[in-house]
């Protein structure tokens, strides 16, 4: 049996994001959160948001071209909701429509200015 303190620590899934200002940051995952709720918790520009009941479009967020064909298509309201938005890009999506999955380890985000 292995000593507990042998043990690699637990790690976990990890999203690398670039904030408003263009820092970037490594946040800690956790499996079935929204990207939205990972972003708010860790104090990344989702301060502002409806909670993830598409009402806001807040929590916009740029997908690195790399991983948008590893996420599930947006739904019509998500696009519907996007649409509002001034300046969208084919990478846009909403991220409280976004459930994190561990698959989704290192992938890269952008948090979309505010307009
Ligand atoms: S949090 Fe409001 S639309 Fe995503």
């Amino acid at each position: 049996m292995q000593d507990a303190a042998a043990r690699a620590p637990q790690q976990h899934a990890v999203v690398l994001v670039e904030d408003r200002e263009g820092k970037l940051h490594e946040l800690e995952t956790l499996e079935g959160w929204r990207l939205m709720e990972i972003l708010r918790d860790h104090g990344v520009g989702m301060d502002t948001n409806c909670g993830g009941s598409l009402a806001c479009a807040e929590c916009h967020v740029l997908i690195d071209p790399a991983w948008m064909g590893r996420l599930p298509a947006p739904s019509q309201e998500e696009l519907d909701k996007l649409d509002e938005l001034p300046l969208i890009h084919e990478n846009s999506r909403l991220s409280c429509q976004i459930l994190w999955t561990d698959d989704y380890d290192g992938m890269k985000v952008t948090v979309a200015q505010a307009t």
